[in-house]
């Protein structure tokens, strides 16, 4: 069965026909009022949302499909210590497709192997966010016309931004794409993306704390907002907190074609005088998401029992009584998942739900 809970689940192919599918439902909404009738999403959130759960719900509904579900825990029997395995054998037996946002990184994956319907991953953590990603690619699809051949800045939160990292993952299948990190030290990009991908696929990147400086290059701003809940200690949040402001000015200094994505709730990270600048296209962007979650929808429960779209090959994982996953905000430091580890460049061990490096 096909589940998405990395973007990498995916090949290009099938993202390039999701994008597709999408594009074809804004020619065509009326050809698929009616596609998802009699079918039903749940959406188990455990944790906050607005666009990804209401943009779910309101994808379903525009397929004419029903929608159950929860958007916190507490209103669930998590909260009363059921497991995310036992959760999901659950609502399977109610939905027939189920999209989880979970605080935990590798919940959504945890749930994938032992569920009887398709598993879309809605954000684990700091770790992925995989409808986001189809939401993003489409944006920069509608915005410049093409994704091959620009040049990127991701700005900001870059070590907990789980958009950032899906993202670069994604575009890394691209032709010509260059990725310009632009963070105080703090807040860099982990190194799993810099040398799993960026290095592994032969993505240009470089690494710079100054905004003013990288803007003039950029085909696509991606700005991200600094993720308080994600930070263990609260002084080095009020430390980079307030980093990077666009603004009126900054945009000046950008190209008249660039387009500035972001995945929302912003903070401070982008002042209001710029909504109104027709190169920002973050409300654009969330129009999107509802019609490329339509098309992943349609597609995941056509694919259901297609052989033709099986889940990617990976090697075997490596069990070894004597690694220990140094997240601990992992699902195996959390909930009954046995320790997996998998071998990733430069020989370094990494865990198999989150990707941190082992103890
Ligand atoms: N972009 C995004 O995931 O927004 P929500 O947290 O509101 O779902």
């Amino acid at each position: 069965m096909k589940h998405l809970i990395d973007p990498t689940d995916l090949s290009k192919q099938e993202i390039d026909q999701i994008i597709a599918l999408a594009e074809d439902i804004i020619a065509h909404r009326e050809r698929y009022q009616g596609s998802m009738a009699h079918k039903k999403l749940a959406t188990l959130f455990y944790e906050p949302s607005t666009r990804t759960r209401l943009s779910f719900t309101a994808a379903m509904m525009e397929l004419g499909g029903q929608v159950l579900g929860f958007s916190t825990p507490q209103s669930s029997s998590a909260a009363k210590g059921e497991s995310v395995q036992d959760t999901v054998r659950v609502v399977g037996c109610f939905a027939d497709i189920i999209a989880m946002r979970h605080p935990i990184e590798g919940a959504p994956l945890v749930a994938s192997e032992v569920s009887r319907v398709p598993i879309i991953n809605a954000g684990d953590g700091s770790h992925s966010h995989p409808t986001q990603t189809l939401t993003d690619l489409l944006t920069i699809k509608r915005e410049l016309g093409h994704i091959d051949d620009i040049t990127i800045g991701f700005c900001g939160d870059l070590r907990f931004g789980r958009t950032v990292h899906s993202l670069i993952k994604a575009l890394s299948r691209y032709h010509g794409i260059k990725v310009v990190l632009i963070a105080p030290d703090e807040l860099r990009l982990p190194d799993y993306i810099k040398q799993d991908v960026c290095e592994k696929m032969g993505v240009e990147y470089r690494e710079t704390d100054s905004l003013d400086d990288a803007i003039p290059e950029l085909d696509v701003l991606y700005m991200t907002r600094v993720q308080k809940e994600r930070f263990l200690d609260e002084d080095e949040f009020d430390r980079v907190k307030d980093s990077f402001v666009l603004d009126a000015r900054r945009m000046a200094l950008a190209k008249e074609k660039m387009a500035v994505l972001h995945p929302l709730p912003r903070v401070n990270e982008i002042l209001t005088e710029v909504d109104d600048d027709p190169r920002a296209a973050y409300f654009r962007q969330v129009e999107n998401g509802k019609l490329v979650r339509m098309a992943l929808i349609i597609s995941l429960m056509e694919w259901k029992n297609d052989p033709a779209h099986k889940m990617p090959e990976h090697e075997p994982p490596i069990y070894n009584a004597s690694l220990h996953c140094s997240n601990t905000k992992c699902i195996c430091n959390n909930e009954n998942a046995e320790p997996r580890f998998r071998l990733a460049e430069n020989g370094i061990t990494r865990c198999w739900y989150c990707d941190s490096k082992v103890k």
